[in-house]
């Protein structure tokens, strides 16, 4: 019996859409076994597909004709704290696990590089799969076939505080309201914040993550999808978040805070409450620097 612990992660960090990513100190586990058929269950609860669409099953599944064995069955046992659909990662966390526990049935035959690339060939980006099994934050190109990756530890005071609205954005649906071309002004617009993003967050220049966020790639078009996502950024701002972006495709909301600013999400749970945006709910994590990883005990 395998058992693993796969991050959370947050992806696009702003304007480094479909490139950069990072790891949070919130988990998923699962606990998987080879076995003749496909046993899915959920320790919490949660509904998960429990036949061949499971997204784990599907991705040990790829793994194993990668490397020319067929996959009979699989005992699965998910514990799905990550919520679905919000921007969070919880695809991806089902993909690092399903890839890396079949690997291990196999005896690990694959690197790390080649479980990055196929991470990223089923999920169609490495953004939040890279983080998810690296840890720490990634950056992170994907060529078609192999991601070109960066993995760095991040030893900061910074704290992250998910804003998680009670509502889901599907990543489909998410991802086609954006244009299909757009100016080569906003291409630099983009490019330029996405590079002071990570140059500032490992230097410690936090006084620039307020600019190195912004972005006129996606954001603008995934907030009117998500309503009153506009006062959630103001109420962080108000409370003096060093930054506030949409956590993947949406609909959560990152603040990234110093941990001095020690009443921050005791202050966001008051006043979004007080603005009637008590539907989203206020969770704090740190960044894992691990990733995916094997554990003796949940
Ligand atoms: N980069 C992806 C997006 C992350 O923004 O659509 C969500 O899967």
């Amino acid at each position: 019996m395998i058992k693993l612990r796969i991050p959370a992660t947050s992806a696009n960090l702003g304007a480094g859409f479909d490139a950069l990513g990072l790891a949070l100190t919130y988990y998923n586990y699962v606990e998987m076994d080879e076995s003749d058929r496909i046993e899915i269950s959920s320790s919490d609860g949660i509904p998960v597909p429990t036949d061949e669409r499971n997204l784990i099953y599907i991705s040990a599944k790829d793994l194993f004709e990668v490397c020319g064995k067929k996959l009979g069955g699989l005992r699965l046992v998910q514990t799905n704290n990550i919520p679905m659909a919000r921007g969070l990662g919880s695809s991806s966390a089902c993909i690092a696990a399903g890839l890396v526990g079949a690997n291990m049935l196999l005896g690990s035959p694959l690197t790390t590089d080649d479980l990055v690339d196929l991470a990223a060939q089923i999920e169609g980006h490495p953004d939040n799969t890279a983080p998810a099994l690296l840890g720490g934050i990634v950056t992170a190109v994907f060529d078609g076939r192999r991601v070109h990756w960066v993995k760095q530890e991040v030893f900061t005071k910074l704290r992250f505080i998910a804003l998680i609205p009670d509502f889901e954005l599907k990543t489909e649906d998410a991802r086609s309201c954006l244009p299909k071309e757009v100016s080569h002004k906003d291409a630099v617009y983009n490019l330029s914040r996405a590079a002071l993003f990570s140059a500032s967050l490992l230097t410690g220049k936090f006084e620039n993550l307020r600019t190195a966020v912004h972005d006129k790639l996606h954001q603008p078009y995934r907030m009117e999808l998500i309503p009153r996502c506009r006062e959630v950024f103001d109420i962080a701002y108000t409370h003096g978040a060093y930054a506030a972006y949409i956590s993947g495709a949406g609909p959560t909301v990152m603040a990234i805070v110093d941990e001095e600013n020690t009443y921050f999400a005791g202050k966001m749970r008051f006043s979004l409450s007080n603005a009637g945006l008590g539907c989203w709910s206020v969770h704090e994590f740190g960044i894992d620097n691990e990733g995916i990883k094997e554990i003796s005990d949940k």
